[in-house]
Parts: structure tokens; sequence; C-alpha cells
């Protein structure tokens, strides 16, 4: 499948809802596509595991290259995405982890708290993480490590 270069895959539950709304916003802005495979409206009830799931295996399966989550703290979405291969989300909270979490884990989905996380900050976060790019060398090894846990 052709991997879709200009568009990021978005996706939140309830409590990542209003954060993903204003990082729809300043994608926008920024002249930068995206999908969001959220639920349609705010639905108090519904389940970080379905939309971390919907986005990370678009990203698996090669339909986008790379992906924003969010939930409350980004804690739960991480664990969901992270769990198919060759998916490396990472959660951060400052410019400077967004750019390391480039650097040396060569992160395709940046997760951010609805909760924990202003929206002025996001749009630093996005920034820095947009920006950022793979160090490679040493990096690579330890990057492709990640997919192969033993015993697995
Ligand atoms: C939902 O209340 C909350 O638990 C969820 O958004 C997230 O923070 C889980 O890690």
């Amino acid at each position: 499948m052709k991997q879709n270069e200009e568009k990021v895959v978005i996706a939140a539950d309830h409590a990542g809802y209003e954060l993903k709304e204003h990082v729809k916003a300043y994608l926008t802005r920024i002249g930068i596509g995206f999908e969001d495979m959220s639920a349609p409206q705010l639905d108090p009830s519904d389940d970080y595991p379905v939309f971390g799931f919907k986005a990370a295996k678009a990203i698996a399966d090669g339909s986008f290259k790379q992906g924003i989550l969010i939930c409350g703290t980004g804690i739960g979405i991480s664990i969901a995405a992270n769990r198919y291969r060759g998916v490396r989300a990472a959660l951060c909270i400052s410019p400077d982890t967004a750019r390391m979490a480039r650097e040396h884990n060569n992160a395709n989905v940046l997760v951010l708290g609805g909760r924990t996380t202003a929206p002025q900050m996001a749009e630093k976060i996005i920034d820095a993480w947009l920006d950022g790019n793979f160090a490679g060398g040493r990096h690579s090894r330890r990057v492709d490590l990640l997919d192969k846990p033993p015993g697995v």
C-alpha cells in the first residue's frame, strides 16, 4: 500500500477530544493534512484502546507514515499503539522530549496528554516532533531491536 506521506493520522478518546480539536486547527494553520480516526463526536464512555489501535493499524499497514494520538494522560493510548509492530509511539511532555523521540527513537507516533498538556505547549511539542530527524547510527541498531523482543 502506498504511504500517505502528506497526511498525519490522528486519534483521541473523550479525554483527548478537546486537545485533539485544537491540534487539528493547528495542523490546518501550518499546512499539514490529517485524517481523524476518533469518534465523530465527544462520547464520555468511549475507550482509548479502540482509537489507539485504529490509528496504529493504519501506520503498521503502511497507509500513513506518522500519527498523533491523545488520551487523558497519553499513557493508555501509547500502550495500545505500541502493540503494533513497527509503531513507535512516544508520549512527549516538552519540545525537548519530542525532538529526542525523533532523533533517538525514530518515533512515528507523537502522543500527547489531553489533561496534562496545555494547547500552546502541544503546538511547540508538535513543531519539535515534525522538525526532528532520526539521527541513525547507533540508534538504528537499538530501534531495530525493538521489533525483536526475545521469546516472542
Ligand atoms: C479516560 O478517563 C482516561 O483513563 C484515558 O483517557 C487515559 O488517560 C488512559 O490512559
